[in-house]
């Protein structure tokens, strides 16, 4: 077997960008989908050197062009909060408490299964434990991709306004790197590795030149999911640190999607071909199946349940689950109406968001239409 095949066999994505029939978006996939699903980067390793190349813009007219990312920036100011003293991290976390448990037992995939519905009430606490920091891993990881693309999109992007307003978004994301690994390690007691999917949308965002990809990929895209996944994971939760945590970091990421939908929505509908558009579209889509892909939950798996079942009965099984569709449900809702909202959804990929059932969000508010608040209630 090739290794073109290799990887073709290795994810969805590759096959739905043969499918899609584009192959700049290939082009571009192919150097992190070898470097995720092949090679495996970011596991087994202690760090993984990245080689960049992009252009940092220097503005020396220093115009205060765009009010509406103005606003942000000072909101952002005066929404600052230090993860070590505004959080009550003396409260005592009991991750496998039978009494109280830290996630409900319907949240996890493998809930009615018999096989789950035999184990001990202490074994069941073990599982929800590590189904919580398999969770929290992961966005600690999305988390560091965060904050290095924060920096990034601030050095690149053109205007002064944006480049202010990225300033604060840095701040904010080593925060959250700072809560979930504080959180991971003092009260859960365990790191898991970052996901292959996750990691190749990282590794394509963060090596990709053009910097309107690094804040599709990130703002709209990883921080839209996030926002969702924090939502869902606050309103299942019992834990009352976890839930300032997750409170506290949900009012940050108000503020950085509704900044890529700002950033994007001028620069699509004025500064790019329909071709480049179209390229964009798909990128977005293919993006779109990894993180989708990354909820199967494989390094759970592959620690409590491959001694019982092949991995293609676990991945069913996740998929098929309550908890999953409404994971994929409050998830997608926060990234399909942005993506709308600044021209990535046109009838010609309609059709294939349709496929994965995420098209039923497209009607739904977008980034810029939400306050903090809403988010915080769901809606
Ligand atoms: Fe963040
Ligand atoms: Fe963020």
């Amino acid at each position: 077997m090739t290794v073109f095949e290799t990887i073709a066999e290795s994810g969805p994505l590759l096959r739905d960008a043969v499918r899609s029939g584009n192959l700049r978006v290939l082009a571009s996939m192919l150097g992190p989908a070898f470097r995720g699903l092949i090679r495996h980067r970011g596991r087994n390793e202690d760090s993984t050197p990245v080689q960049l190349g992009y252009r940092a813009h220097f503005d020396w007219r220093y115009a205060r062009s765009e009010p509406a990312m103005a606003r942000l920036y000072e909101a952002a100011k005066t929404s600052q909060w230090n993860a070590r003293t505004d959080l009550h991290w003396s409260i005592d976390v009991d991750p496998l408490s039978v009494e109280h448990p830290i996630i409900p037992d319907e949240i996890m995939p493998i809930a009615r299964h018999p096989l789950f519905l035999k184990l001990t009430a202490a074994e069941k606490g073990k599982q929800r434990s590590a189904l919580l920091a398999w969770m929290l891993s992961q966005f600690l990881h999305g988390e560091q991709g965060a904050l290095f693309a924060a920096a990034q999109v601030t050095e690149a992007v053109p205007w002064l306004d944006a480049k202010l307003y990225g300033s604060t978004q840095v701040v904010d994301e080593g925060r959250h790197v700072e809560v979930f690994h504080t959180y991971l390690t003092q009260k859960l007691e365990k790191l898991y590795e970052i996901n292959d999917n996750l990691y190749v949308v990282i590794d394509a965002l963060m090596t990709d030149g053009r910097w309107d990809l690094k804040f599709l990929g990130m703002q709209i895209m990883i921080e839209g999911l996030a926002l969702g996944a924090f939502g869902f994971l606050r309103g299942a939760t019992g834990e009352p640190l976890l839930r300032q945590i997750l409170t506290n970091v949900i009012a940050d990421e108000a503020r950085h999607v509704h900044y890529g939908v700002l950033a994007l929505s001028k620069f699509y509908a004025s500064e790019i071909s329909e071709r480049e558009r179209r390229e964009r579209e798909d990128w977005a889509f293919e993006v779109a199946v990894l993180l989708r892909n990354r909820f199967l939950a494989g390094e759970f798996y592959d620690e409590h349940w491959a001694h019982a079942m092949p991995r293609a009965e676990w991945n069913q099984l996740v998929l098929d689950s309550g908890m999953m569709s409404i994971f994929r449900h409050t998830m997608f809702k926060r990234i399909v109406p942005n993506l709308k909202r600044i021209g990535l959804l046109s009838d010609r990929v309609r059709g294939r968001y349709a496929s994965l059932g995420l098209l039923e969000y497209e009607n739904g508010p977008a980034a810029t239409e939400l306050t903090a608040q809403d988010l915080l209630e769901d809606r």
